[in-house]
């Protein structure tokens, strides 16, 4: 297969840094295509354990080529930093190249970002306080900054201009907030530009052309399908694609040169931030899950909601995606467990319902049909194949894969590249 798309199949931290860095031993190139730096993937391998937000996993193999698409929208302030950290490693960065038509957060997007939750009060989304959602707002008004603006100090002052004036009589009038500075962030931004100058390009032009010579490429998704703007579960969602037609416009990728999709799931459910949880676990469970799963925002440190494997949500996403496969992670966070669950419909008023809602009302209302099974209470953390895990651990994959109506490629019980079990290779 040579282009493959990995998403996220749940609401995000189904752990796709690792699953995107075991795949990119057999890759050419792999690019990121929606989401910023309210992304955060955490790799362990042999160089240390890196917290990632913006660069894409495959930079720790010094053969694959890494993108930053025109779907991202990049802090520049962050994306200098991670580089920096991972030269300090002794990594490469001559193979990191952003797309030119990327936007760029601005100082006062994370501001907004915080003083619009705190507008929204007991409503609030429980953001990343990262500024995507005001940036993708300011480009889908199209009157963002893009990377590209960053190389030109005329069209830089020029857009840059209109923006902190109309940001200031927000921030000032509606938020009674001091104004930014627009001398500050134009010598900043200008600079910020100088620096990544060597990185900034076509990406578009490049991908394609790699697919034309046959490459391996994979396309890294960030943030889950549920928190997708069109199909989550709005509002409570971010304000991109990250299924795999958002790779397509996320890129500048033609939708048939996707040759495969593998959504990528824990072997529970979290979630971070407010909104529908139909799975969410009692307080006793999600403790154990959020502890044995280390559970803690990569991003914000905040906790995360913890429940039980949902396959409404996955048959759902499957079917979005044209999903050809699943990596199961995190499988030995249930080692102890002494029953394990899988929500496989929800109750909605009498009926049982297999499909998800569209209505937020109603996503609130339903209450998860749960088959429980067995749990296995044993280490899986040493198994290599799936015909050495338990017997009630392969049972569980089985009824995951039945369920779901789909296959179970990889299954991941550690962090670490080696604690995995490879059933399908996919590139
Ligand atoms: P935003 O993307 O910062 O606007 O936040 C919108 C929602 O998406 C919030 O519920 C966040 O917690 C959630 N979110 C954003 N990025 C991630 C992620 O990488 N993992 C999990 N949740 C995320």
């Amino acid at each position: 297969m040579s282009v493959l798309a990995v998403i996220g199949g749940q609401w995000g931290d189904e752990g796709k840094g690792k699953i995107v860095d075991l795949l990119t031993a057999r890759a050419h190139l792999v690019a990121r295509f929606q989401g910023g730096d309210n992304a955060g993937h955490t790799v362990v391998n042999p160089k240390g354990t890196f917290r990632m937000h913006l660069v894409p996993s495959g930079i720790f193999n010094p053969h694959v080529t890494c993108i930053i698409g025109n779907g991202v929208v990049v802090n520049p302030r962050q994306l200098l930093d991670e580089m920096s950290q991972l030269r300090q490693h002794g990594i490469s960065l001559n193979r990191l190249h952003v797309s030119e038509a990327a936007h760029v957060v601005l100082p006062f997007h994370p501001l907004l970002d915080r003083l619009e939750e705190e507008a929204r009060g007991s409503a609030s989304l429980g953001t990343t306080h990262r500024g995507i959602g005001p940036t993708y707002s300011d480009k889908a008004a199209r009157v963002g900054v893009r990377m590209v603006d960053l190389l030109d100090e005329e069209v830089l002052l020029s857009r840059l201009t209109y923006l902190v004036n109309s940001k200031n009589r927000l921030l000032t009038q509606v938020y009674g907030h001091d104004p930014c500075s627009l001398h500050e962030v134009y010598l900043q931004y200008l600079e910020y530009g100088r620096q990544l100058a060597p990185h900034i390009t076509d990406t578009t032009r490049m991908l394609n052309e790699a697919v034309r010579q046959g490459k391996n490429i994979l396309l890294e998704g960030a943030q889950g399908v549920l928190l997708d703007l069109d199909f989550g579960t709005y509002p409570y969602v971010t304000s991109s694609s990250p299924g795999a037609a958002g790779a397509c416009t996320g890129l500048g990728l033609p939708p048939r040169s996707i040759q495969g999709v593998l959504a990528v799931c824990k072997a529970y459910c979290t979630r971070v931030g407010a909104g529908p949880f139909p799975t969410e676990a009692e307080t006793e469970i999600a403790e154990r899950m959020r502890q044995r799963g280390n559970e803690f925002g990569t991003t914000t440190g905040r906790p995360r909601r913890c429940g039980w494997f949902d396959a409404v949500t996955t048959r759902y996403v499957a079917e979005l995606n044209g999903v050809d496969a699943l990596a199961i992670t995190k499988l030995d966070v249930l080692d102890e467990e002494p029953v394990v669950r899988i929500c496989t419909g929800y109750r909605l008023n009498d009926a049982v319902v297999r499909h998800v809602p569209t209505s937020l009302l109603m996503w609130q209302s339903v209450t998860p049909v749960y088959e429980e099974m067995t749990g296995w209470q044993s280490s899986t953390r040493r198994v290599r194949a799936f015909e050495d895990l338990p017997t009630q651990a392969q049972a569980f994959l089985q009824r995951v894969e039945e369920v779901s109506g789909v296959r179970v490629a990889v299954i991941s019980v550690g962090p670490g590249r080696e604690e995995t079990i490879i059933r399908h290779r996919l590139l």
